[in-house]
């Protein structure tokens, strides 16, 4: 199955797995869980602004840094920046954290709540090169408006 029909077929699932539930920990939490579990990504998870910096949050993988400050590395960037940034070759993107040598690509889609604020990224890493595109960034945009936050 091509990742278009996946993601459409996904998007329904992860709507009704978040309705209902406010609290956003565990929503991120089956998020992750359901990505991780169709993609098989090498990384999966989300980082949450807390007191001015992003702090890891729920995620499916290996361990990761625990806080990115605004305009560091791919997430920090995409918060400071309010959207999504797909990366190739992370290797090539200027101030990239390597929080795992393994990762190569890298797509990073910022979660804004209902007053249009960043809340958190979404992160996804690949062991492969140039594994993310223009139909993850749509998608997976759609996945962050899920998570809105009050
Ligand atoms: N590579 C990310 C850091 C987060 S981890 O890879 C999970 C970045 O540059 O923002």
């Amino acid at each position: 199955m091509d990742k278009e029909k996946k993601y459409a077929e996904l998007l329904p699932q992860l709507a009704a797995v978040v309705e209902g539930e406010q609290d956003m920990i565990a929503n991120m939490a089956n998020v992750s869980a359901i990505l991780q579990e169709e993609f098989h990504f090498w990384w999966t998870g989300f980082y949450r602004v807390l007191d001015g910096m992003l702090v890891l949050g729920p995620f499916q993988g290996p361990m990761a840094c625990t806080r990115i400050a605004k305009g560091k590395g791919v997430c920090g960037t995409s918060w400071m920046r309010d959207e999504t940034i797909v990366v190739p070759d992370v290797h090539l993107f200027p101030g990239h954290i390597a929080c795992s040598s393994v990762s190569q690509s890298e797509i990073v889609v910022p979660i804004h709540d209902s007053l249009g604020n960043v809340v958190g990224v979404l992160d996804i890493d690949s062991e492969h090169l140039a594994t993310f595109d223009e139909v993850d960034k749509k998608w997976l945009e759609q996945v962050a408006d899920l998570l809105k936050g009050d």
